[in-house]
């Protein structure tokens, strides 16, 4: 193999100067394109050089389409006689031109010359190759699928590259570009964008033939995302919301939600069938294909409801002392903000949300109650009671201060009054009348008084502070023995009254004991 490789140059060498006895660097034809593409119906130049040893003059120039030892001369047969010219000289220029190609041109040619010396003649190996193609052969090359900001390059091809320069005109969508971005046969697209996509086709200027359009498919990310809502007015809780989301991308986008930065659907529409207050937020989309993401403005979703949850405080809250500042507060929860209406029994008796009575009295005692309103409904607060009572006078009862007679005779019978002193002042009680008529009666009476710790107060008020000191003082009146038998509760927070049988007395005792009750409550 090496040896061969060595030898083969030299063998045509030797050969040639054993046939001609001269050197074949002096012989030569050169063309300047061995294959040459042309349309139909156009025009060829086939360019071309040769050179010959110095003392020789050129006899004779032509062109063949064979390299046989007399080839014929071209332009000497019908065929080409009409359409071939030779546009060089006989020196070294051999350029010629053919018009009017059609495909029956599609072969080799070769130019070939003589000189006046020692038949002296030379033809031009291997020689220029012509094919001829039909306008109807255009093709549009192009990536079938291009990103934006891309470099693209669309070719507008026929069956071989044509020589000439030809002018192409593209079309996008039908409509020829006005914008000249081509170069030979290739439109460049620099920085494609998302406008560019399309039905591109190609022809060749002075021919009527244009190509089969081919689709330009650019991809890029989402972009004008936008959300909306439906209903766009008022909504109120129950309602059915529809949000949808739009984007431009392309591919198409995925489309997911959020609630604030929670996950809350995917899809392009978000549906709450019945609405309410918990749905209530700040609502964005996002949009996102393989080329990015993008999110859409926050919609904010303030779902409207009527007052619920009404209740009433009151301040302080533990006794009500006559002369004392209280407050009532109504609060409710509503979208939007309720408007509060305060109501003594049946009488509209305020419009805020804190009702304040400056120096309480009893008079002011009653059933309160608040409303709450907005225009989505109302709602009554429960009946709240205030009793201003401390003053009236009275007695502890149940409620830890046990105030207790057991074995009463009529030895009890006579008016009882007792005192109540607190920080405020001290005041005594209305008298009560104890007649014990009855003969029959219990072997001993006994007058249990309490005094009131301040953790017995604690009980009957509810956490009132300060210690005060009660007790009641018990007169005697008549010797007469009691009818009553009575039974001793020992539980301090059991109304003692409740136990006291009333076996045989008087209808006064028993008002009284039934007032001094109501008194106390
Ligand atoms: C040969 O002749 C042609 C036609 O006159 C001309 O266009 C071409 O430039 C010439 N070539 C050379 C190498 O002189």
């Amino acid at each position: 193999m090496l040896m061969s490789v060595r030898m083969a140059p030299r063998l045509p060498l030797i050969f040639l100067l054993m046939i001609h006895g001269f050197s074949s660097a002096d012989w030569g034809v050169s063309y300047s394109h061995s294959h040459i593409c042309a349309l139909k119906d156009s025009s060829v130049i086939m360019s071309c050089t040769y050179t010959y040893p110095t003392g020789h003059q050129i006899k004779n120039v032509f062109w063949t389409e064979n390299t046989d030892k007399e080839p014929p001369d071209l332009s000497e047969d019908p065929e080409y006689s009409q359409r071939l010219q030779y546009l060089g000289d006989k020196q070294q220029n051999c350029t010629i031109r053919l018009s009017h190609v059609t495909q029956k041109d599609e072969h080799m040619y070769y130019f070939r010359f003589t000189t006046n010396k020692d038949g002296g003649k030379w033809i031009g190996k291997p020689g220029v190759t012509l094919t001829v193609t039909d306008d109807t052969d255009l093709q549009v090359e192009s990536p079938e699928r291009v990103t934006e900001g891309d470099s693209v390059r669309l070719t507008c091809k026929s069956s071989c590259t044509l020589t000439d320069r030809a002018t192409f005109i593209w079309y996008r969508n039908s409509q020829p570009l006005t914008e000249r971005r081509d170069t030979n046969n290739q439109l460049l697209l620099q920085s494609v964008r998302r406008e560019d996509a399309g039905r591109y086709s190609c022809a060749l200027h002075g021919h009527t033939y244009i190509s089969p359009a081919v689709h330009l498919n650019v991809m890029y990310a989402p972009t004008s995302v936008s959300l909306s809502i439906s209903p766009s007015g008022e909504i109120v809780e129950g309602d059915s919301v529809t949000l949808s989301c739009s984007s431009d991308s392309n591919p198409p986008a995925e489309i997911s939600w959020f609630k604030g930065r929670t996950s809350v659907g995917s899809g392009r529409i978000y549906s709450i069938s019945e609405i309410s207050s918990d749905h209530s937020g700040e609502y964005r989309c996002k949009s996102i294909n393989k080329h990015g993401e993008k999110y859409s403005h926050a919609v904010t979703l303030n779902v409207m409801y009527p007052p619920r949850n009404i209740s009433v405080s009151i301040s302080p809250s533990g006794e009500i002392v006559e002369g004392d500042s209280v407050t009532l507060i109504c609060s409710s929860d509503s979208n939007p903000p309720a408007e509060i209406s305060w109501f003594k029994g049946g009488t509209f008796v305020g419009s805020r949300r804190i009702y304040s009575i400056s120096k309480i009295s009893s008079d002011h005692s009653g059933e309160y109650k608040c409303k709450s309103r907005n225009q989505h409904g109302e709602q009554y607060s429960d009946i709240v009671i205030l009793s201003v009572i401390w003053f009236k006078g009275g007695t502890f009862v149940g409620s830890g201060n046990t105030y207790s007679i057991s074995n009463i005779s009529s030895d009890h019978s006579g008016e009882y009054k007792c005192k109540s002193i607190n920080k405020h002042g001290e005041k005594d009680s209305d008298a009560v009348t104890l007649n014990i008529k009855s003969v029959r009666c219990f072997s001993s009476v006994a007058v249990v008084v309490v005094s009131a710790a301040a953790a017995a107060v604690g009980v009957l008020f509810g956490g009132a502070s300060g210690a005060f000191v009660m007790y009641i003082c018990l007169t005697k009146r008549t010797n007469r023995r009691s009818a009553m038998k009575e039974s001793v509760i020992s539980d301090p927070n059991e109304d003692t009254y409740t136990a006291l049988e009333l076996k045989s007395t008087t209808s006064d005792l028993y008002d009284t004991l039934t007032i001094n009750r109501k008194m106390l409550q």
